[in-house]
C-alpha cells in the first residue's frame, strides 16, 4: 500500500520482493524502483487535483518502463531534450500530453518536438520565438506556454532555485522580455499562445513560495487581458514538490499543495474578474524519488582516529547529489539482523576523491562488515538519470518492483560497453 511519505523502514522488502533476492539475482549496486508506489504517487496528484493536468518531469528518472506507467496514468510528460523525447517516441508517448521544455533547445530538437506533435513548447527566450516558428509546418499551429520568472526565491540548494531573477531560466518580468514575447508570439501566425508556465526550483517542502507564484502569475494573465484583450486559458506551475530524505524530515504533500495552490489561483482570479485558468503542474521528484533505493555491497570497513568509514561498492557515480548539493542520506543494513547497537559511520563510495560521500553520520550496527547489504532510501529521483561513468565505472541497473515479482527494466552497464565508445587511434 502506498503511504505518503517515503517508507524508510522496513526495507527488507520491496513490491514484495526481498531485497537480499534481488542483490542475488542482479548484484550491486542497483537503483530498485517500485512500480506501485510510482502509480499511487500519480494517483495522489490526480486525486486533489482532478482538474489539472499532471505533467511527469522525465528528468527526475526516465527509462521505458516508466514512460509507460506514466503513460498508462495518464499523465502527461515533461521532456527538455532529444533523449527524453525518444524515449517517449518509443512507447508511443500520446503527443498531445507532451510539454518540451529547455532553456537552450537546439533547432533539431525543436524540429523533432514539432514533428512528433507534442501539445505543448514552453518558450524560454525571445530568440526561441522566431526559430520556432519557422520550423513549424504550413497549416500547423504549434501550441506555446511562455516561462516566466516570477523572481521567487525557493528551493534546497543555490542550484536547484530557478524562480529568481539571477539565474538563467525564462523570461524577465521587469527587465520587459516578458511583454516582448508575447507580442513576438502573437505576430507568428505558425505559433499559439495558451498560457504562461513557471517553475519555483527543486525539493520545495512548504507551500508557501508556491502561492505567492500563483498570485503572480494571475496577475500576468491580467496583465496580458489587459494589454492584448485575450485571456490566456492555461498555467503551469512547474514541479518541485519536496519529499522526505530523512526519516525526521517531510516532504510537500500532494494535498496541502493542491489546497494552498487552488485558493491562491480562485481567490487571485476572482479578485481580477480572470476566468480560473486551466493548471498544468510538473512534479519530477514527488512521483519517482520515495519509489526508489539503491542496494550497495559494502567492501570494507575502516576506523580512522575520528570517524568509522564504511565503503560500498558505487557512490558519487550512481549517487551525485551529497557533493552537488550537500544533500543528505540515511542507510539500512538489510539481509541480517544485528544485535549490536548502531554506531554513527561515514557511508563513502568506491570513487577516487575524498568528497565521495554517500552519507554523513549514518547510524549501523557496530559490526558492520564488508559483504553486507546496505539499503539507501529516497533514491528513485535525480539518481539513475544524473548517474555518470566517472573512474570508468559502468551505471547500475534498475530493477523494477511489482506484485511479488522483480525485474530488471534497465541493464547494468558492462565495462564493454563503455570501451564501445572509444573508437582509438
Ligand atoms: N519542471 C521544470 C521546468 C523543471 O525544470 C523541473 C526540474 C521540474 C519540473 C521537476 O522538478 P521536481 O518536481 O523534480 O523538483 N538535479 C536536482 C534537481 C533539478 C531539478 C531541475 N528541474 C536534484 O537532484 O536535486
Amino acid at each position: 500500500p502506498w503511504s505518503a511519505t517515503t517508507r524508510f523502514l522496513p526495507v527488507a522488502a520491496t513490491g514484495g520482493v526481498p531485497l537480499m533476492d534481488i542483490v542475488e539475482r542482479f548484484g550491486t549496486p542497483a537503483y530498485v524502483v517500485d512500480e506501485a508506489d510510482v502509480r499511487g504517487r500519480c494517483h495522489a496528484f490526480r486525486a486533489v487535483l482532478p482538474d489539472a493536468d499532471i505533467v511527469y518531469a522525465a528528468k527526475a528518472f526516465l527509462c521505458r518502463a516508466m514512460a509507460t506507467w506514466i503513460r498508462e496514468e495518464k499523465l502527461g510528460l515533461d521532456v527538455c531534450s532529444g533523449g527524453e523525447l525518444a524515449i517517449a517516441e518509443s512507447v508511443g508517448f500520446p503527443a498531445e500530453r507532451i510539454i518540451f521544455h529547455g532553456n537552450a533547445k537546439t533547432p533539431h530538437e525543436l524540429l523533432e518536438a514539432v514533428n512528433y506533435g507534442v501539445g505543448r513548447i514552453v518558450v524560454d527566450n525571445l530568440a526561441e520565438v522566431t526559430r520556432l516558428a519557422m520550423l513549424v509546418p504550413p497549416g500547423r499551429r504549434q501550441k506555446v506556454l511562455l516561462r516566466v520568472i516570477p523572481d521567487i526565491e525557493a528551493g534546497a540548494h543555490e542550484a536547484i532555485r530557478t524562480g529568481g531573477e539571477g539565474q538563467k531560466f525564462g523570461l524577465s518580468i521587469a527587465s520587459g522580455d516578458t511583454a516582448a514575447a508575447v507580442a513576438r508570439v502573437l505576430l507568428q501566425p505558425e505559433l499559439r499562445l495558451v498560457g504562461l508556465h513557471c517553475h519555483l526550483g527543486s525539493q520545495i517542502r512548504t507551500a508557501e513560495p508556491y502561492e505567492q507564484a500563483a498570485r503572480i502569475m494571475i496577475e500576468q494573465l491580467a496583465h496580458i487581458r489587459d494589454a492584448y484583450g485575450i485571456v490566456l486559458p492555461e498555467l503551469d506551475l512547474g514541479g518541485g514538490q519536496g519529499i522526505a530524505y530523512l526519516e525526521a524530515e517531510h516532504g510537500l504533500t500532494p494535498d496541502d499543495y493542491a489546497r494552498t495552490v487552488l485558493k491562491a489561483v480562485e481567490e487571485r482570479s476572482a479578485a481580477l474578474n480572470l476566468p480560473v485558468p486551466r493548471l498544468t503542474i510538473e512534479p519530477g521528484r514527488s512521483i519517482s524519488g520515495p519509489a526508489g533505493l539503491t542496494l550497495y555491497r559494502v567492501i570494507a570497513v575502516k576506523r580512522s582516529l575520528t570517524r568509522t568509514f564504511v565503503a560500498v561498492d558505487g557512490g558519487m557515480s550512481d549517487n551525485p547529489r551529497p557533493s552537488l548539493y550537500g544533500a543528505r542520506y540515511t542507510a539500512r543494513l538489510i539481509g541480517r539482523r544485528s544485535a549490536l547497537a548502531p554506531r554513527q559511520v561515514t557511508l563513502v563510495g568506491h570513487h577516487c576523491e575524498a568528497g565521495d560521500v554517500i552519507a554523513e553520520s549514518v547510524p549501523l550496527p557496530s559490526d558492520i562488515r564488508p559483504g553486507d547489504v546496505i539499503a539507501v532510501p529516497a533514491t528513485g529521483a535525480y539518481h539513475h538519470s544524473m548517474a555518470s561513468t566517472y573512474n570508468l565505472t559502468g551505471r547500475p541497473p534498475v530493477i523494477a518492483v511489482a506484485d511479488g515479482a522483480a525485474r530488471m527494466v534497465v541493464r547494468r552497464e558492462e565495462i564493454d560497453d563503455l570501451l564501445r565508445r572509444d573508437v582509438g587511434l
